[in-house]
């Protein structure tokens, strides 16, 4: 028995992510290309922050895999009174398949994964957010050539650098081989730890890590430009605050033109058109933002089938 978890985007290798990567473009020809949970037994998804597109696919997904998607939501559980991530851990872990958490603190899915013997997927935490870059890599490979094509593309992340999109495009990108540049303005930038580690990864993978004040660097020659939200969950407060310094980040039209002729355009969503993005990019020719939100629900279930593949040992879960 293999255990393994999803918490950050490095926690799969080159060879890993590609798998899953692929697995999660099958799942797009066949949703019922492999039913792990077939019983059909339970895979808890925990909510601590609100959700529209983590929720929809993960509770779609769970029960195409033959799985009940048990759904619970911070206010409706003990979680939310404070009873510990480690209790509440060794209870789901004799009840469920899987543990799928959206939190505040890495550190809160650091220990349930430290106290469960199911695997724990991080469904966003205020640093990373693995499960929509696993989408966000098969929307590029579904537009752009397939999974084996990603090595050596550059992506461009604008706005906001030192939130968990940011970071997983980092991390996420340094594994897949990418050049990855993201652009935010000073006090916004990534932290340097998660820099550090991006650069080791992608220098073992052939890729490279740029991180500017720069939008126009960033975007240059870019296969693929990202943004997200300016303000994150949690982040209300600052609203006011932040509008102002993040404006020279906003992706349009002048930014497009910089990037490459063929180059897409992708958003986590939910987009503040006029904040981070112009209506006339992300509904416009060069976005793919449906077909991303649509890979939630792929890209997701290939990471369980794979996840559940290395803890029972059973390879023939991926092939279908
Ligand atoms: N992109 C994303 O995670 O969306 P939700 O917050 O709606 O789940
Ligand atoms: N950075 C955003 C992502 C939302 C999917 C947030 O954390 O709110």
């Amino acid at each position: 028995m293999t255990l393994r978890h999803m918490l950050r985007d490095d926690d799969l290798t080159h060879e890993e992510q590609k798998q899953v990567l692929k697995l999660g473009l099958a799942f797009r020809e066949n949703r019922y290309l492999s039913r792990p949970f077939e019983g059909p037994q339970s895979v808890a998804v925990i909510f601590d922050k609100p959700s529209t597109r983590t929720r929809s696919s993960f509770a779609t997904g769970v029960a195409e895999l033959g799985g009940y998607p048990l759904v619970i939501d911070k206010e409706g559980s003990q979680l939310g009174r404070g009873e510990p991530v480690a209790d509440t851990a060794r209870v789901l872990t004799r009840m469920t398949s899987a543990i799928v958490w959206r939190t505040f603190g890495q550190d809160r899915v650091e220990t349930m994964a430290r106290y469960a013997t199911v695997p724990v997927v991080n469904a966003l935490t205020d640093d990373f957010h693995p499960c929509q870059i696993l989408a966000d890599f098969c929307t590029i490979a579904l537009h752009k050539g397939g999974v084996d094509s990603l090595k050596g593309m550059k992506i461009a992340y604008l706005g906001d650098a030192a939130n968990n999109m940011s970071h997983s495009y980092l991390l996420g990108g340094a594994v897949a081989g990418m050049y990855v540049a993201v652009a935010g303005p000073q006090g916004y930038l990534p932290r340097t730890d998660i820099v550090e580690d991006a650069q080791r990864i992608a220098s073992e993978n052939g890729g490279s890590i740029t991180v500017t004040t720069d939008p126009i660097e960033a975007a240059h020659d870019a296969d693929c430009i990202f943004t997200d939200t300016w303000v994150s969950m949690g982040e209300e407060a600052e609203y006011a605050k932040r509008s102002k310094p993040f404006i020279p980040y906003q992706v349009n039209d002048s930014v497009m033109a910089v990037a490459k002729n063929d180059a897409i355009f992708q958003h986590c969503l939910p987009a503040y058109r006029g904040k981070e993005v112009t209506s006339s990019v992300i509904d416009g020719p060069q976005s793919v933002v449906w077909d991303e939100a649509e890979f939630r629900l792929h890209a997701q279930k290939a990471l369980l089938t794979w996840l559940i593949a290395q803890q029972r040992e059973d390879e023939s879960l991926l092939a279908g």
